[in-house]
């Protein structure tokens, strides 16, 4: 089944055209075409992402991605058999973009009498199913192996979300905590900017973190000790902040180091706890704090130091940060499944 795919909830905007096999026992997905066009150099002037410039630049890039995607003579409408639109969460304005669009092009098929459905997903289903995928999308990271796969943690960190959650299946999953406050990402974005640092602020830290000492300042940890699975990352932006008012002489790259370990250590040992409570088999991580170089060896450094049985899953590098790949891997395991979401804006809309 081929399946175009549609991401436009927050400041990318991002067309895929990716063939899916396998049903829901061995899912894999080749990818035809990916592209992402990233407003990151709009929105940088100021500071975040400003909603109105975000709708705006989807409306001016879905036309001429979809051009792109169809210009190729192996690509073309009437093989599409499924369209799969992220319908929230996210900034409402830039989601209907994306919804409208694909609205557009249900009617296109259906005049062309393409048999095509349309489906809507959520971004955090992207996120939570991109460990299926492969750079090369030739092959699945799993081939069905499921009873060696699952019971599994995943962690989901981007910029709006911090979610931990027990998977029992590839559809049968259960929340088992979140950010209290602010996402992570969102955390590193913001004392990224009072580092003036440029936006987004999660690769700027992490570069200036590999020349600082991570044992220069110490930070909170909040919530580490707490036996729930829930997250909390304001007050550690908080003392960043009273750190840099009350200190002249800090060395940047010391606080980026510092902060950066303080908020990769609650992460990391909550996912571990979560892993042996559960007796997880595997651990997938995900979203665009996933992409960090920092984050993947420390995962994997205390994986092997507590127990190495775990298997530990990270998306490639364009996977943990927004994409409509992601989109398609999960319109395609929601239409095996008959999930169904309405075809509309939902800012809110959870897993
Ligand atoms: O998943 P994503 O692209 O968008 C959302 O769904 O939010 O995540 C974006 C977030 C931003 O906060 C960005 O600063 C952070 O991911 N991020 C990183 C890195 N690359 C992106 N954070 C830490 N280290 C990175 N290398
Ligand atoms: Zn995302």
């Amino acid at each position: 089944m081929k399946i175009l795919a549609i991401e436009t909830s927050c400041d990318e905007t991002a067309i895929a055209l990716v063939e899916a096999n396998g049903g829901i026992q061995n899912p894999r997905f080749k990818i035809f075409k990916n592209f992402v066009a990233s407003q990151i150099k709009i929105h940088r002037p100021f500071g975040g992402i400003v909603p109105n410039l975000a709708k705006r630049e989807h409306l001016k890039n879905l036309p001429l991605l979809f051009g792109k995607i169809i210009k190729d003579q192996r690509s073309k409408i009437k093989d599409i058999g499924l369209i799969a639109v992220t319908v929230g969460p996210g900034l409402e304005p830039a989601l209907w973009t994306g919804i409208n669009f694909a609205k557009e092009l249900r009617v296109k098929c259906q005049k062309l009498k393409v048999k095509c459905q349309l489906i809507g997903v959520s971004h955090l289903e992207g996120h939570l199913y991109s460990f299926l995928l492969k750079k090369s999308g030739q092959r699945s990271m799993v081939k069905g192996q499921w009873s060696k796969i699952f019971p599994a943690i995943a962690l989901i960190i981007s910029g709006g979300h911090t979610i931990l959650i027990k998977m029992d299946s590839l559809v049968k999953y259960k929340k088992l905590g979140e950010t209290r406050d602010d996402a992570v990402g969102e955390a590193f974005d913001k004392v990224a900017r009072l580092l003036n640092l440029p936006y987004p602020g999660g690769p700027e830290i992490e570069k200036l973190a590999k020349k600082g000492n991570p044992d220069a300042i110490h930070f909170p940890r909040p919530m580490i000790e707490q036996k729930n699975y829930d997250f909390s990352f304001s007050g550690l932006k908080t003392s960043a902040l009273y750190y840099l008012r009350d200190n002249k002489n800090f060395k940047k790259e010391d606080v980026a180091a510092s902060f950066q370990k303080a908020a990769f250590e609650v992460l990391i040992k909550k996912t571990l706890r979560a892993a042996e409570e559960f007796n997880a088999k595997s651990i997938f991580i995900s979203g665009g704090v996933a992409a960090n170089k920092t984050l993947r060896k420390q995962f994997e450094s205390n994986i092997k130091y507590q127990t190495s049985k775990i298997k530990l899953f990270f998306p490639e590098k364009n996977f943990c940060t927004d994409n409509a790949v992601m989109i398609a891997a999960a319109g395609y395991i929601n239409y095996l499944c008959r999930k169904k979401r309405k075809l509309i804006a939902n800012g809110n809309l959870g897993l």
